[in-house]
């Protein structure tokens, strides 16, 4: 498969880019926004390409044309205000998602949060987030792309353990490390368990192999 991975240079975005540069049954293109992010990856051997979630769907669809998959694991971080709230995590990834269907990619992966399906179990702190979340993924479910949504729990830096626990509907707060959510990712690109649904993923006792067949 050819996997655009959309926030390359991100902390999951790296790990999953370099994952799949590493296999040989994938061949990644990375999507960055700046020239120096492009000149990195292309230094290590990485296809990459420059695009602004900010920009037009036509120049998304341009990054992504000849791709058979896309992984969004952008995101506009903790340290911006609600406006780039709505401009990346919603309106960048519904963007994504009409630029996909135009390039006539079949397969679209989204890196979502946990619970973000279910209002009740919302962070009211950052409420305006999930609102985000929860309607970029509605509008990846009624496209007409076969879609995994993927939602995590608390991010960690930590080195991933390959055991998660995935379920339609976790609704205890838990974590997981990057590693594992981009093992995971990879994982979910050909699992036929894990097509047209979203899960909630957090650490746990099951390979990511067994786990995504309990999907
Ligand atoms: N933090 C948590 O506990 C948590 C929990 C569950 C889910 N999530 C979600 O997990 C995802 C990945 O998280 P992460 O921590 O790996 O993210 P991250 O390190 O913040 O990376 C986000 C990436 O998005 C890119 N980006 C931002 N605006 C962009 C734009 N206009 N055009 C193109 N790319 C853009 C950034 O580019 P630059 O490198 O140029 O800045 C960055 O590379 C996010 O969607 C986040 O909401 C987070």
């Amino acid at each position: 498969m050819k996997v655009l991975v959309v926030g390359a240079n991100g902390q999951i975005g790296k790990q999953t880019t370099e994952m799949l540069q590493e296999q040989n049954d994938h061949h990644v293109r990375a999507m960055v926004r700046k020239e120096d992010q492009l000149n990195e990856f292309k230094e290590k051997g990485i296809e990459a390409v420059l695009a602004d979630l900010e920009g037009p769907v036509e120049q998304l669809a341009q990054a992504a044309e000849g791709c058979d998959a896309v992984i969004f694991a952008a995101g506009s971080g903790g340290q911006t205000g609600a406006d780039k709230t709505l401009l990346i995590d919603l309106d960048g990834a519904i963007k994504m998602v009409e630029a996909a269907e135009k390039a006539g990619v079949e397969r679209f992966l989204m890196v979502s949060a946990l619970q973000a399906h279910n209002r009740d179990n919302w962070n009211e702190k950052i409420r305006h987030y999930y609102v985000a979340k929860h309607y970029a993924d509605k509008a990846l479910e009624e496209s007409s792309l076969n879609h995994t949504i993927v939602r995590p729990g608390g991010l960690l830096n930590e080195a991933g353990t390959g055991q998660v626990r995935v379920a339609t509907d976790l609704p205890e707060r838990a974590t997981i490390p990057r590693e594992d959510v981009a093992r995971v990712l990879v994982a979910s690109l050909n699992q036929e368990k894990a097509f047209n649904r979203g899960f909630d993923l957090v650490s746990g006792e099951q390979s990511i192999e067994e786990a995504l067949k309990t999907l």
